[in-house]
C-alpha cells in the first residue's frame, strides 16, 4: 500500500479516484485557540501534510488561519496538503449535511476538502446544539434519520465535486459492514482509536481487502500515563533502535498499514513524530505480541466524544 521508501512521506490511495492520503497526520483536538493556530503551523513545519479536523472541536477557523499562513510562507500548494473534517452527530439529516459541509470550508477557507467524515455513528437531535440533553442529562438521540440515509446525503457531495473523499468515524465493522454493502460511493477511510493495545486487527483486515483506509487516532495512548510511551516492550525496542517511544509507535501504526492522527503541541515534539524510520520485523512482531487490551475513548458507546479520565503526563 505504502508508495514511498522513506516512511514519513509514505501515502496511501484512496478507493474511487479519491486521491492519496499522507500516512501521518496532525489531529487538531485541540481545546485552546491559540495553541491549535501555533500547534497547527509547528506540524506544517516539521512536515506533517495531513490535517484532521471536525466541525465537533469548534477551532476550523484556527487552523484555517495556520494553513493559510503556511501555505502563504512555506511555498506549499493547496494540492500538497491533505484536510479532513467531520460532519457532527446533529446534522445527520440529510437536508443538514450539504450546509454542515459548506461551514465547516468556509471556517477552513477551502474551496474543495480531501476528505469529509461522518464523526459518529450516533445522530442527536437535529440543531446547532451540538450536545443536546434532556433535563435528566440524558443525550437526546435522533431515530428520526438512519446512517445509510446520512451516508446518501455524504454521496451526493462528492457528486457536488468539492468532496474528494468520504468515510465513516468511531464506527465498529458490524455497523460499517450494512453502509459498505449499500454504499453507491464505498467509504475512502475509517477513523477509530487504534493502537497496540487496541489494534482493531479484524477492522483492519476488512478495510485492507476492501481498499479502506484505517485511520488510527490516539495511536500514542493519547499521551496517558502509565499508558503506551512507558509500556516496557516499546521502551526496549526505543533504546534498542536509537528511536524514541513516540517514534516506535508511530512507525509501527505505519508499517502495519494504517494512516495515523497525532497530537504533538510543540514544535520540539512536532519534529519528533515526524521523524519516524522503519522499525525491523522482530520489533513489529513484538509489538503484535503485547498482550494488555485497552480503550481509552468512550466516543463509540455513546456518540459523546471523552477520553475515559486517567493519570496524564504533565
Ligand atoms: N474520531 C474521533 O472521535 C477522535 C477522537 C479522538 C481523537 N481524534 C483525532 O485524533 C487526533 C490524535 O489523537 P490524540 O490526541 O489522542 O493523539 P496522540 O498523539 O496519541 O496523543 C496526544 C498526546 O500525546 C502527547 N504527545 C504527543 N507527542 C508526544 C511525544 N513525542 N512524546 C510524548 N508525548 C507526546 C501530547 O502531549 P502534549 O499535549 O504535552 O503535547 C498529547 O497529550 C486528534 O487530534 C483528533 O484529530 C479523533
Amino acid at each position: 500500500m505504502a508508495e514511498s521508501s522513506d516512511l514519513r512521506l509514505t501515502k496511501m490511495p484512496l478507493n474511487n479516484r479519491g486521491g492519496h492520503i499522507p500516512a501521518l497526520g496532525f489531529g487538531t483536538l485541540i481545546p485552546d485557540a491559540a495553541v491549535t493556530v501555533t500547534a497547527t503551523r509547528d506540524a506544517l513545519e516539521a512536515g506533517f501534510r495531513h490535517f484532521d479536523c471536525a466541525e465537533r472541536y469548534r477551532n476550523e477557523r484556527e487552523v484555517g488561519e495556520a494553513l493559510q499562513a503556511g501555505i502563504a510562507a512555506g511555498g506549499i500548494a493547496r494540492e500538497d496538503i491533505f484536510v479532513t473534517t467531520k460532519l457532527w452527530n446533529s446534522n445527520h439529516r440529510p437536508e443538514r449535511v450539504e450546509p454542515a459541509f459548506g461551514a465547516s470550508l468556509d471556517r477552513l477557507r477551502l474551496r474543495y476538502l480531501d476528505l469529509y467524515l461522518i464523526h459518529t455513528p450516533f445522530a442527536f437531535q437535529p440543531g446547532d446544539e451540538q450536545d443536546p440533553r434532556d433535563q435528566n442529562g440524558n443525550v437526546l438521540y435522533d431515530n428520526g434519520v438512519t446512517l445509510l440515509d446520512t451516508w446518501r446525503a455524504m454521496e451526493a457531495l462528492v457528486d457536488g465535486g468539492r468532496c474528494r473523499a468520504i468515510g465513516l468515524s468511531d464506527i465498529s465493522l458490524n455497523q460499517l459492514l450494512p453502509i459498505y454493502e449499500s454504499a453507491r460511493i464505498k467509504p475512502a477511510v475509517v477513523q477509530v482509536e487504534a493502537h497496540p493495545y487496541l489494534p482493531e486487527t479484524e477492522l483492519l483486515e476488512f478495510c485492507k481487502e476492501k481498499g479502506i483506509v484505517l485511520l488510527a487516532f490516539a495511536p500514542l495512548g493519547h499521551g496517558m500515563r502509565p499508558g503506551l510511551l512507558e509500556d516496557p516492550v516499546i521502551s526496549a525496542i526505543a533504546v534498542r533502535v536509537g528511536k524514541t517511544p513516540a517514534q516506535v509507535l508511530l512507525a509501527w501504526a505505519v508499517q502495519r498499514g494504517t494512516a495515523l492522527l497525532t497530537t504533538p503541541k510543540s514544535a520540539a515534539r512536532a519534529r519528533e513524530n515526524f521523524d519516524i524510520s522503519t522499525l525491523p520485523e522482530d520489533a513489529i512482531d513484538e509489538i503484535n505480541s503485547i498482550q494488555i487490551r485497552q480503550r481509552l475513548n468512550d466516543v463509540v458507546n455513546t456518540g459523546s466524544p471523552g477520553f475515559i479520565p486517567r493519570v496524564k503526563s504533565a
